[in-house]
């Protein structure tokens, strides 16, 4: 282990909703290679739940996967889910860090939402308050001990060593925002329970938001409007999408209510967004998450919003064998965080 830049071998792990996502790098350096990555499903709301047993299953979905990936190492940097993440940006007068620490551990309780003794919170200043320029903008993310400790003995029942835990909209960003983007940047991971939404200008998340509609929402319009089975409201809906001109516009017309639903939400973001920054322009949106394959969805939502929509690339900071490229683009939607957190610098 190195004394300057901490633990070098380590991988990043992503404990979503729907499933379990590993990813290991190699190398030193600015790009690392990719060395290993793979992805096992948790099934129905198993990740969601609070219940003792259904934690076990899904520890026992991380072990099986470490192993049928070929993980080769105990260390993990681990995602911290956006429903178990409050994060705010708050302005505070310029201090020395010591200060600041008091600063914010005193009015704590009026920005937190979360008890300060029962909770864990970080913080970095990120800038100049863009109101006050007198004033720190300082970035404070907090997660409930509960979630942690729990997380954190779980994990090491399985022989695996936590080095960091990091929300994933931290992991998203430093994956898919290039970090040299001066102008404001946005990135949606429309999963299957919620949407995540960050805004990052220089690589550093000033906005970010878990908006509860995903997938799920979706084919559940679709259920109810066209009086369809699941299974088949999922095919249709993933095969059609936000295709109007398909089967008669019927898949369009059930779920769009749903997705202008998100767009709203989406939209108000952009607002506040544009509020507290009002000469910062965003300049594009992309997208990630199981969702975003969507059909024409990318389209719509650059539609829209009158904004340049890309396609996010989770291996865009990774190097990798050319002859794999088709390969790790078919799935690269699925990997944002998990890339992210083997991305951290330790
Ligand atoms: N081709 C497709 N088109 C649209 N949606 C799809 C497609 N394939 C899968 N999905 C949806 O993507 C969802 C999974 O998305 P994702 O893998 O991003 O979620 P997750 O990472 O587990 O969730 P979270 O990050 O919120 O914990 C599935 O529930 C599925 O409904
Ligand atoms: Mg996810």
């Amino acid at each position: 282990m190195s004394i300057l830049s901490g633990v070098s071998d380590f991988f990043g792990l992503d404990i979503g909703t729907t499933a379990v996502r590993v990813v290991q790098l190699k190398g030193s350096g600015p790009v690392k290679a990719l060395d290993r990555y793979g992805e096992s499903e948790i099934t129905g709301t198993t990740a969601l739940s609070d219940s003792k047993a259904d934690q076990q299953k899904v520890i026992q979905v991380v072990r099986e996967l470490v192993k049928k990936v070929g993980i080769s190492t105990k260390n993990a940097a681990v995602n911290l889910p956006s429903h178990r993440v409050f994060t705010t940006v708050v302005d505070f007068d310029k201090m020395p860090p010591g200060d600041l620490a008091k600063a914010i551990r005193y009015q704590a309780d009026s920005f937190i939402p979360n008890p300060w003794a029962q909770s864990k919170t970080d913080w970095a200043v990120i800038g100049d308050s863009p109101k006050d320029a007198t004033k720190s903008e300082v970035l404070l993310s907090s997660v409930p001990n509960d979630f942690v400790e729990n997380r954190l003995d779980m994990l090491e029942t399985i022989g695996l060593n936590v080095i960091a835990f990091e929300p994933d909209s931290m992991a998203l960003a430093r994956a898919i925002i290039p970090a040299d983007a001066v102008s404001p940047q946005m990135v949606l991971d429309i999963g299957s329970h919620a949407t995540d939404l960050v805004i990052a200008m220089k690589g550093i998340p000033h906005l970010t938001r878990a908006i509860p509609t995903g997938s799920n929402a979706i084919v559940r319009a679709a259920v109810s409007s066209l009086s369809i089975e699941q299974a088949q409201a999922e095919q249709f809906v993933f095969k059609f999408g936000l295709g109007k001109d398909k089967l008669e516009g019927q898949i369009y017309n059930a779920i769009i209510g749903t997705v202008d639903g998100l767009m709203g939400e989406i939209e108000k973001s952009i607002k506040f967004f544009s509020g507290r920054y009002p000469t910062a322009q965003l300049e594009r949106i992309i997208v990630t998450g199981g969702a975003s394959a969507l059909p024409e969805f990318p389209l719509y939502i650059a539609n829209r919003f009158g904004l340049n929509v890309e396609i996010g690339n989770a291996w865009r900071n990774v190097s990798y064998p050319a002859d794999r490229q088709n390969e790790l683009l078919a799935v690269s939607n699925h990997y944002a965080v998990a890339a992210g957190l083997a991305e951290r610098s330790a």
